[in-house]
Parts: C-alpha cells; sequence; structure tokens
C-alpha cells in the first residue's frame, strides 16, 4: 500500500471500531482525518449509523462535514455541553509512550481543545509517523500571539529549539491561523521530554498553544503498508 491508501484504510477503520450512533464526535484535520470524516459521512447517508453530533476542528474539516451533511456543532452548544464522547485525529509525529506531535496544518489550537475535551481520543496514522522521539525531524508548531512572537521566538532558543516562522505558500508573509495568531516552527537537536516542554511552554506569555499532545493519551491506529492496521493503547 501507499501512503495515500494507508491513510484512507486507517481513517475508515477507526470510524468502524470506534463510532457508535448517539455519538458526540470531534473530528480532526489534515490528510488522514479526512478519510475518516468521509467515511463518516457515507455511514451517516446509508444509515449504518444514526444521531451523531460532530464538533469540527477547522474550517477544512467544516467544509468536509458540510460536503457530507455531517451535522455540526460548537463545543459550547446545549447539544455538545463541553464534552465529547470521542475525538479522531492525526497527528505528525507518534512516539512510544503514544505521545503525539500536531500541527502541522495549522489547526493545532481547536485541535487540542477538542482532544482533550473528548472521553476517549483516537490518532489516525500511516507508519510513516512513528518515530522513537518527538520533535527531532518534524517540527512542533507553536501558536502565538502575534505581538509576542520575538520574545516567545528567544525563550524557545533557550530551551534548545531552532526556532522558525511559519511562511504562507501564495500569500506573502506568515501563516496566519484561524484564530488570527502566528505559528513558531521549533525543532531539536537532542532528545526532548514532550510532556515537560508541552508545560514549559505554555507558561511562556504570549503563547497561545503547542503542538505537544501529551495530556489525554490516546488510542493510536497506524496503517502498515503490509495493509495491516495496528492499534497501540
Ligand atoms: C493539522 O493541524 C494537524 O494536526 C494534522 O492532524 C496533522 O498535521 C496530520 O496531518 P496529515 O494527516 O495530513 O499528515
Amino acid at each position: 500500500m501507499d501512503q495515500k491508501e494507508m491513510k484512507e484504510l486507517v481513517g475508515r477503520t477507526a470510524v468502524e471500531k470506534l463510532v457508535k450512533s448517539g455519538m458526540k464526535l470531534g473530528l480532526g484535520t489534515g490528510s488522514t482525518a479526512m478519510p475518516a470524516v468521509r467515511h463518516l459521512g457515507a455511514l451517516l447517508r446509508d444509515g449504518v449509523l444514526k444521531d451523531i453530533k460532530a464538533v469540527p476542528t477547522s474550517f477544512q474539516t467544516t467544509i468536509e462535514c458540510e460536503k457530507w451533511g455531517i451535522p455540526l456543532f460548537s463545543l459550547n452548544s446545549a447539544e455538545i455541553g463541553g464534552e465529547l464522547d470521542l475525538a479522531i485525529d492525526g497527528a505528525d509525529e507518534i512516539d512510544p509512550k503514544n505521545y503525539c506531535t500536531k500541527g502541522g496544518g495549522g489547526a493545532l489550537l481547536v485541535e487540542k481543545i477538542v482532544a482533550y475535551n473528548a472521553k476517549r481520543f483516537a490518532v489516525v496514522a500511516d507508519e510513516t509517523k512513528v518515530v522513537d522521539a518527538l520533535g527531532l525531524v518534524f517540527p512542533v508548531p507553536i501558536e502565538v500571539i502575534p505581538e509576542a512572537r520575538m520574545p516567545i521566538a528567544r525563550e524557545l532558543a533557550k530551551l534548545g529549539a531552532e526556532v522558525t516562522l511559519r511562511e504562507a505558500v501564495r500569500k506573502a508573509g506568515p501563516v496566519i491561523t484561524e484564530h488570527a495568531n502566528l505559528l513558531l516552527d521549533i525543532r531539536f537537536k537532542e532528545k526532548i521530554d514532550p510532556a515537560k516542554l508541552e508545560a514549559e511552554i505554555a507558561r511562556i506569555p504570549g503563547v497561545v498553544e503547542t503542538g505537544f499532545f501529551t495530556g489525554n493519551l490516546p488510542i493510536v491506529f497506524i496503517g502498515r503498508s503490509s495493509g495491516e492496521v495496528e492499534i497501540r493503547e
């Protein structure tokens, strides 16, 4: 299987194994979460699943849900009451403890709010996302208030990070997130403690959120090129 096929397989598998009618669901962002959203849409259309209430994590997810007629709510709406039964999302890297990094698509802020307010969090990923240590290869985004960009970059450098302001594609200047913030992508040369860094970076004034996800340990579905799905809890 190629990477696209692994993403399709793993997204569909997670939905089939975990989603039940009547659930309140958080729906993630990215090229692995989208097949899960589409499969959910198809199961609702065919009447296999009923009465799903979904909270999207980004514009991308909202648009895909709208295409499929998946009923959308805010985390704050009375029907959701601030808590989800399950959130399904992709990841950029996953380590042996099932700690993840996310935000390659820039949607980490709502992704984390949704994941940390779900009774169960599921991550779907192809096998290329599995690593021994986080943050050494794929950069971890830190969402920051624009005014605090420079001081935060200095603090991150003190923690040993290589810091890059994320630049937009087909628009001059930086990426502006869905909440009008900037993204500082950080990478490390030596092994780090992701849980410690998640807490430390969150304390820097002007940091809105980090792409380290160590707080609500997920069940991880890994798509293998052999066509198998490994489930890691
Ligand atoms: C979006 O901001 C991200 O957190 C994605 O969930 C993550 O980057 C994985 O994306 P892909 O499934 O597209 O690799």
